[in-house]
């Protein structure tokens, strides 16, 4: 473990220079935070048992929750699992990007057993971020990145939330601005050749089915169901209570919106997209959800979110948010 970070760490800007030092530490067993155009990642070597171990730590982490592989190139992602053809022909189509596909390890993978949480099986990205692939080229390992927030709060999309969340347990944190889809990745699993939506995620499920010719199944109905992805049901939950598809709001609460049609409010209040873009809504979500918590009112009321593109994803994590705390 890290024990030597604990004081905590000014983000920095990226460039050449930092990078490089930041993919050193990541090669030194290190975790190391960093942009990818889904969510801030907490970085660590995916072939290091120790460092992957320090993930789990850092995060305050259920161990049985399983980490996604995040490597440079599809080429490298290819050689880590045995790639059903409708596995490859999603990678083909959406790597790099924000989409994460779970299929068995290969024999000789080089994967710590503890990324996989003791699954026979391996989830694998291929970010598009240019300051993630640069770094993880640069570091030249597989490097595991669950979103960099403490288990159970929100993903951080800017530098400063990582600082705020992880700062004196991580080594560095790299500054890549906000980030461009503000949710995280789709996860697809397989059942034999069967794909299945494991997690609602930055591509809508419409383009893949579109891709996959065939729509994605749930995994409730594959006969082995696999462990479910970060399925704890109060993920992603700010300190307020958060009400959902809320059509008026209460005296006291603070209003997250959505659309042009605004309930009147008379406490804090927020729109994900005025004029009703589930991309924009998608962006602001995580960085709206910490402001309106940081008023430090007792409720948010959030307005109805159609369930259609991001929208389910969206409406999965603003559930996860309003779920009874465990
Ligand atoms: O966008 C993202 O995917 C971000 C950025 C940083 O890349 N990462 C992310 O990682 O969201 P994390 O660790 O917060 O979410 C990983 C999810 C978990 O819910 C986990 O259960 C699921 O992936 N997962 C990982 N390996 C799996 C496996 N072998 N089988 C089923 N689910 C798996
Ligand atoms: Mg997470």
């Amino acid at each position: 473990m890290d024990k030597s970070a604990t004081e905590p760490v000014e983000a920095w800007p990226a460039n050449e220079e930092t990078i490089a030092a930041a993919a050193a530490l990541l090669r030194d067993g290190k975790l190391v935070a960093f942009p990818t155009e889904t969510v801030y990642g907490l970085g660590a070597d995916a072939t290091d048992d120790r460092a992957v171990a320090s993930v789990f730590e850092a995060k305050d982490r259920p161990q049985f929750n399983p980490l996604i592989v995040h490597v440079d190139k599809p080429e490298t992602a290819l050689a880590l699992g045995v790639f059903p053809e409708p596995a490859k022909l999603l990678a083909d189509r959406f790597w790099p990007g924000p989409l994460t596909l779970v299929v068995p390890r290969t024999g000789d993978c080089p994967v710590s057993l503890l990324a996989s949480a003791g699954l026979d099986t391996i989830a694998i990205r291929v970010p598009a971020h240019p300051i993630a692939r640069d770094l993880l080229g640069k570091a030249g390992i597989p490097v595991v990145a669950p979103s960099a927030n403490p288990s159970g709060q929100v993903s951080p999309t800017k530098a400063g939330h990582v600082a705020d969340g992880l700062g004196s347990r991580v080594a560095a944190i790299v500054d890549g601005g906000p980030c461009e889809i503000g949710l995280e990745s789709t996860i697809v699993g397989f059942d034999g050749d069967v794909p299945l939506l494991l997690r609602a995620g930055g591509i809508p499920r419409e383009e893949i089915e579109a891709a996959l010719g065939r729509p994605l199944a749930s995994p409730e109905h594959a006969p082995v169901a696999p462990t479910a992805p970060g399925q704890l049901a109060s993920h992603y939950a700010p300190n307020a209570a958060v009400r959902l598809n809320a059509r008026e709001v209460g005296h006291g609460e603070a209003l997250l919106a959505f659309g042009p049609d605004v309930p009147p409010c008379d406490g804090p209040s927020l729109n994900l997209s005025p004029s009703g873009d589930l991309v924009e809504a998608a962006a602001n979500l995580f960085s709206f959800l910490r402001e309106l918590d940081a008023t430090s009112v007792n409720t948010i009321a959030v307005s109805p979110v159609p369930e259609t593109g991001l929208g389910e994803a969206i409406n999965d994590r603003l559930r996860r948010a309003a779920a009874p705390r465990h």
